[in-house]
């Protein structure tokens, strides 16, 4: 048995050392350890363990080292009576994880939540896109009326964020921060922001134009929270609270009916603004009413959940990262915009920006669980060059937290550094998995990586541009979330010399 992971150097790449060790090194195949328990009574141990006595992080690193071994089983939550199978095989490094990518060896259908699957009645009784295996003729469908929407919406992208960026996020802040000489949650402000951005991106209006009034985030934020409440927690220290939250989140789905209004005003609404969109689908042989269940689950769940969870975690990491950074980003920054403005290919000779925003994905990667069921019996390879047999129809699930922090692959792994994928930096690339693919290859309609990569990319990268542009210096205090971090923004200076 190998140790686990241990040194390492940005050198290393341990997917070829695998690829062409057959002749050289020895492959071990070994039995994957670790145990689901008895029936009932194991998975619920796990869940507890999960959440409330040891907590996620602790979960994952106490049985990586009881087995010696970044490849074991466990249960995943919820378990019973909501998980009809809780068993998986757990993969926590950077080579095993890749293995949830090769659709030739997994299939991807109805994994998006993990063991369970959310009742169709919170998506209109179809299954989304991001339920669907490449493998299901409307899978193919779909992501292709979602590049289309996006290439259609190519230029608005960065005039829509910055004009939305300004009174949504920092007009706000200022107001907190500054003005009134307080501090400011980030989070809420960027719910905000980001809600009103898919919002318009999509659907051309703001949502508070429609239908749903000022309610839009509370209905968005309700419909999302009995979807994915079987996997979360909010956190507390009271054993009491813990005890209600398990049996009220982890024990029972959630039931439909109080979602049911808001969810049809925000069906009504999104409706309502998308006939061009609905007829091009129906061209495509599409039902309307499915595309547009498919559009509020594409607009709110994967666009607006991802980016609330995305940002806080981006002004986290260059928050904590202190002024000395602040003052390379704003010197890179302001010296190229002063030179050429804020465009696509001016975002693009950003190294430092485009590196930090690349670490923080690194760091803490806004959708950290992925699943994939085995097609067939095949052999997962580690990073420690050990083989293990995996038969047809078992569940596979990577934390991913640990599998971009693996530091057989990345030096000082658990370190923010933010010149990481600088200059030959940037070969360590291919192991930045927060798309659900590697960050040097591109969404398909073959593939189940985001359609968005490369928007999510640009749009983190005017982020901070249009930060450093109107900010000197920041400070943060952090938390941790159910999903994602909190962010308190404790002090703001206005940039010295404003170059826009
Ligand atoms: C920061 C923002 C975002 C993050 C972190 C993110 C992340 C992800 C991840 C991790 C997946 C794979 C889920 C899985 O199967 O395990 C995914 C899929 C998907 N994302 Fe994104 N995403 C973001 C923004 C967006 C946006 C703006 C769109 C709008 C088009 C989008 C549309 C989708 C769709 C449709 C899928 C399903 C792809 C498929 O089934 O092949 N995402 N996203």
């Amino acid at each position: 048995m190998s140790s686990p992971p241990s040194s390492a150097t940005s050198s290393n790449d341990p997917k070829n050392e695998v690829d062409q060790s057959s002749s050289l090194l020895k492959i071990e195949s070994r039995k994957i350890a670790g145990e689901y328990g008895r029936p009932f009574f194991g998975p619920i141990k796990d869940r507890l363990d999960y959440f409330y006595f040891q907590g996620r992080e602790e979960f994952f690193r106490t049985r990586m080292l009881k087995y010696q071994s970044t490849v074991f089983r466990a249960n995943m939550p919820p378990g019973p009576f909501i998980s009809p199978n809780s068993k998986v095989i757990i993969l926590l490094d950077a080579i095993s994880f890749q293995v949830l990518f090769d659709l030739s060896k997994v299939d991807k259908k109805d994994v998006l939540d993990g063991t369970y699957l959310p009742s169709l009645s919170f998506t209109g009784g179809y299954r989304p896109c991001a339920y669907l295996d490449p493998s299901e003729p409307h899978h193919c469908k779909l992501k292709s009326l979602f590049f289309s929407i996006l290439a259609s919406r190519h230029h608005a992208f960065i005039p829509l964020f910055q004009s939305n960026l300004g009174s949504h996020l920092f007009d706000p802040l200022e107001l907190h921060v500054i003005s009134n000489k307080g501090t400011a949650n980030f989070n809420n402000l960027s719910d905000n922001f980001c809600f009103d951005f898919a919002f318009r991106l999509f659907f051309n209006k703001s949502p508070s134009e429609t239908i749903m009034g000022s309610n839009g985030l509370k209905i968005v934020t309700k419909w999302l929270l009995f979807q994915v409440a079987p996997v979360l927690s909010l956190g507390s220290s009271n054993k009491l609270l813990n005890f209600f939250e398990d049996l009220i989140f982890h024990t029972f789905p959630l039931p439909w009916f109080p979602v049911k209004s808001g969810y049809n005003k925000l069906y009504k609404a999104i409706h309502s603004s998308s006939s061009p969109i609905l007829d091009e689908a129906e061209r495509m042989g599409i039902d309307r009413d499915e595309t547009c269940h498919n559009l509020v689950f594409m607009a709110i769940f994967n666009a607006y959940g991802g980016m609330k969870a995305w940002f806080p975690s981006l002004i986290k990491w260059v928050g904590l990262a202190g002024p000395e950074l602040h003052q390379q980003l704003v010197n890179e920054i302001r010296a190229i915009v002063k030179a050429e403005g804020v465009t696509p290919s001016s975002l693009e000779k950003m190294t430092l920006t485009k590196s930090v925003v690349y670490e923080a994905l690194r760091m803490e990667p806004a959708i950290p669980y992925q699943y994939a069921r085995a097609k067939r019996d095949f052999v997962i390879e580690s990073h420690e060059n050990a083989v293990f047999q995996v038969k047809e129809g078992e569940m596979l699930f990577g934390y991913q937290p640990f599998a971009t922090k693996d530091p057989r692959v990345f030096e000082r792994a658990e370190e923010f550094l933010a010149t990481r994928f600088v200059g030959d930096g940037e070969k360590l690339l291919k192991y930045v998995y927060w798309s659900n693919g590697r960050e040097t290859e591109n969404p398909t309609v073959e593939n189940k990586q985001c359609p968005a990569k490369d928007l999510v990319v640009l749009l983190s990268r005017l982020m901070l541009t249009e930060f450093f542009l109107r900010y000197d210096t920041f400070t943060v205090e952090v938390g941790s979330l159910p999903l994602g971090s909190s962010v308190t923004v404790t002090s703001l200076t206005k940039a010295s010399n404003d170059v826009k």
